[in-house]
């Protein structure tokens, strides 16, 4: 098969290293070596952020990013005080969705998708519900590409006290996170999107303090406190994790390790951004968002005119270039493009195949 360069949001193109890291045996999930094996993975992911090594530790479950936001607000989110949900996109409300299910109160400030956070109308509404104690938000929301100002929100959650859980599925190793300065209490986030690892096994980083709090699961499978408990006391996971994939998510840290960590990730994203970009603007191809609003990680371009999004995308894929839709009403609109992956040496096949399409 052609080789494929993933500029999806994840799953990502992966390093021959990580690729040949699922190979590395068959090992049985009860035994020693696998305990020592996810115990150093929760420490490294500890470690990924120099910030949070000290105050923070790992809990990793098998599932997607989902599982592991869902296990967050399961475990975190309170039953007897109000969450607010800040959103603008996709992700934010399906936050509002899982608290909606797990049937706790909270409030949503239902926000749109091509707008910042609204940081009067939070203010507005801690100051209307002083029960609200939680508030929880994405940090790079891959609806549009926004990374929300957090230093803001997290500015408000730690002068008022309130626990922030953040959903960083889509940023964590390569944008900043302000563990302290933005009063996190719990991050979420997955092996196969900025850590360069394949799909299977997400995780949720918390304050110490935070795991040794009551859980508030209404769920057996998602009461990350039980994971956090077992893993740490035995390296043994509470039902079977993924092996395979352990060994894919060693190899990836490694390699985000040698290779300087999240901020020259981050870095090269935005490298790759940037000459992307070039390109398209010198196609006339207009971004959806102000370029300055962007993550590093992913942008949202306008669809020329006479170009549908599935005709882009053959025309991509048959190069072997798989780029990404538009979600909800942004469907026929827009495509997307990622800059994760192992995809340094493509960037300029990427730049020459999108010149010969809209030149
Ligand atoms: C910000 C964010 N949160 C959550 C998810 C859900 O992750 P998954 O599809 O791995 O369940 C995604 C997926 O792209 C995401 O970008």
């Amino acid at each position: 098969m052609l080789r494929q360069v993933l500029l999806n949001p994840g799953p990502v193109t992966l390093s021959d290293g990580v690729r040949a890291a699922l190979t590395r045996g068959d090992w049985c999930h009860r035994e020693p070596e696998f305990a020592e094996l996810m115990q150093s993975i929760n420490r490294r992911l500890a470690y990924v952020y120099s910030d949070a090594a000290d105050d923070f530790e790992a809990a990793t479950l098998t599932g997607s990013g989902t599982s592991a936001v869902e296990g967050m607000l399961q475990s975190f989110a309170p039953c007897d005080a109000k969450t607010l949900v800040v959103s603008n996109g996709v992700y934010g409300e399906r936050m509002a969705a899982m608290l909606k299910v797990q049937g706790k109160p909270f409030m949503s400030t239902e926000g749109e998708w091509l707008k910042a956070i609204d940081l009067n109308k939070v203010t507005a509404l801690l100051d209307a519900n002083p029960d609200i104690t939680t508030v929880v938000t994405v940090h790079h929301e891959t609806t549009t590409g926004r990374l929300n100002n957090l230093n803001e929100l997290g500015g408000l959650c730690k002068t008022r006290g309130l626990d922030l859980l953040l959903d960083a599925v889509s940023s964590f190793g390569a944008e900043r996170i302000g563990f302290d300065e933005w009063n996190v209490a719990a991050v979420a986030a997955t092996a196969n999107k900025c850590l360069h690892a394949v799909p299977a096994l997400s995780f949720v980083l918390a304050r110490k303090s935070v795991w040794s709090r009551e859980s508030q699961a209404c769920s057996v499978y998602l009461d990350l406190v039980n994971y956090h408990k077992a893993q740490h006391a035995s390296g043994f996971s509470p039902f079977t994790p993924s092996v395979q994939p352990a060994f894919a998510l060693d190899v990836a840290l490694d390699e985000l390790q040698q290779h300087g960590g999240w901020e020259r990730r981050g870095a090269s994203y935005r490298s790759r951004a940037a000459r992307i970009a070039e390109t398209l603007d010198g196609l006339g191809v207009k971004t959806l968002l102000p370029r300055e609003e962007y993550s590093a990680v992913l942008w949202t371009w306008l669809l020329p005119e006479g170009w549908s999004y599935e005709r882009l995308h053959d025309v991509l894929k048959a190069e072997g270039i798989v780029i990404y839709a538009g979600q909800g009403d942004l469907a026929s609109s827009v495509f997307r493009i990622a800059h994760m992956g192992d995809i340094d040496g493509d960037i300029e096949h990427v730049c020459d195949i999108l010149k010969r399409c809209f030149a």
